[in-house]
């Protein structure tokens, strides 16, 4: 057995016995979903045999999923035991502005040593997240970074509900941190990570009883990548984007989902090794292979095993109900457009004097951050209640997630072609790619809005609308 081998399998044996749970401090009150959150640093392994040092929430990488349940009020006493100021935003949730954990823009900063208590209903069911909004190179590179789940008010039916976080960390083979951002990177794709985990493991492998109708959430929490994912071994179907259902289920083949993106699909546990082997797996019966693409090539990301026994009885897959998002009177639109733009020779100061490498524009404007009594104009102003659509184009040769929060998009065309309206927080926009996507301005407040690879929006790609 070489000694890549031994590692690959010592990593399995670890994530087959405990692949950790680790579940919320939970507190007894009149909230049905009451929990305890904190943001602390700790020492972990995460490349097996040697310790790194790292920030999670409640100690545990993986994060604790936090679960919610539609329509139902949710708790969250958060304390931050950090050595600097944060703030945590509920990624994707369309929940009050006080709530949206921006600092200076809907709430102050969460100094070392206080607790601020986070309290909002989900309106909508599905697959979100959780990090902090404050140097957030920093806080979420080094692992603050979190799934939160909103159960259906009526669940559906399936036998196995499976969230995985998918994050590269920007170790050496050693545990040993390198650079979350170069300049030179940050002004391009950005500086991706090496280490690749799903829930803060290097390709974990799960087990379910063949037969099984799985869920399987996938969250890429990543400062930088884009992953280009596909499932070996099994026909699978996209059931929800960005935690929201598709209008119908569809054949998955490959799905890009940038930094901040979610995908849900569900499948049937095959029998057994039904798997292609992929370039870099040296397991001999795979059933199931998540992968992503780099070219040509695979890289597993996780594997799922069968194993005998208790396949339930062929039951019909789960239907998602579509989530009650207003619906955008596009006769009565206003389109506003937005170019994103590269341009590397602004370095503007801001009123305490510091340089800050800015790259990237939203409509000729970069972001250079803001602070208290600071707090620049926003990049539109949108009316209460009214229909946009947002004509976004990319001029630029890298990908950019865009992301709006508070509010959730209706896709309509990608790259000048309609497609199947989709519903998503968050739009990949390819190299020079386009977009046009409707809102319904219905939630009153400054809406962050910005590019979700974390070096851009800390480099310019960043704004906010206000719906007043
Ligand atoms: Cu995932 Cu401004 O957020
Ligand atoms: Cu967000
Ligand atoms: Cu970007």
């Amino acid at each position: 057995m070489n000694r890549r081998d031994f590692l690959q399998l010592s990593v399995f044996g670890v994530a087959a016995v405990a692949m950790p749970r680790w579940s919320l401090a939970q507190v007894e009150s009149g909230y049905a979903y009451h929990y305890k959150l904190s943001a602390e640093p700790t020492t972990v392994e995460l490349v097996p045999g040697f310790k790194t040092d790292v920030l999670t929430f409640n100690g545990n990488v993986p994060a604790p999923v936090i679960r919610a349940k539609q329509g139902q009020p949710v708790r969250i006493e958060f304390t931050n035991n950090l050595a600097e100021p944060t703030t945590i935003h509920w990624h994707g949730l369309r929940i009050p502005i006080e709530m949206d954990g921006v600092p200076f823009l809907s709430q102050k900063p969460i100094m070392p040593g206080e607790t601020f208590t986070y309290e909002f209903t989900p309106p909508d069911a599905g697959t979100f997240w959780y990090h902090p909004h404050m140097n957030s190179v920093e806080q979420l590179g080094r692992g603050l970074v979190g799934a939160f789940v909103v159960e259906e008010s009526i669940k559906p039916d399936f036998d196995i509900d499976e969230t995985l976080i998918l994050k590269h960390w920007h170790l050496d083979k050693k545990g040993a941190w390198k650079a979350l951002s170069r300049p030179r990177y940050a002004a391009r794709m950005g500086t991706p990570g090496e280490w690749g985990t799903a829930n803060g493991t290097n390709n974990p492998r799960f087990e379910y009883p063949a037969g099984s109708r799985v869920r399987l959430r996938l969250a890429n929490v990543d400062n930088t990548m884009t992953y280009n994912l596909r499932l070996q071994g099994v026909k699978a179907k996209v059931i929800a984007i960005d935690g929201n259902p598709v209008i119908e289920a569809y054949p998955f083949d490959q799905h890009r989902i940038g930094p901040g993106m979610r995908l849900d699909l569900a499948f049937v546990m095959p029998e057994q090794g039904t798997g292609t082997k992929t370039s870099t797996d040296n397991i001999n019966t795979p059933s199931v292979v998540l992968e992503y693409l780099r070219g040509q090539f695979g890289f597993p990301l996780a594997h799922f095993q069968s194993k005998k026994g208790a396949a339930s009885p062929a039951k019909p897959m789960p239907k998602l109900a579509m989530n009650p998002i207003p619906v955008p009177d596009l006769q009565n639109a206003e389109t506003l457009p937005f170019v994103f733009e590269w341009e590397g020779a602004i370095s503007p100061v801001d009123a305490a004097g510091k340089t800050h490498d800015t790259f990237w524009l939203i409509n000729r404007r970069p972001w250079i951050g803001m602070g208290p009594g600071n707090i620049p104009e926003p990049v539109a102003d949108l009316k209460l209640g009214k229909t946009y659509i947002f004509d976004l184009k990319n001029n630029t040769q890298y990908h950019h997630p865009i992301h709006i929060h508070g509010h959730t998009f209706l896709v309509l065309e990608m790259d000048g072609e309609p497609v199947t309206p989709f519903y998503t927080d968050t739009v990949l926009l390819g190299k020079n790619g386009r977009a046009k996507a409707a809102l319904v301005a219905d939630n009153p407040g400054r809406w962050m809005y910005h590019c979700h690879v974390i070096e851009h929006m800390k480099t310019g790609l960043m704004g906010y609308v206000r719906v007043s």
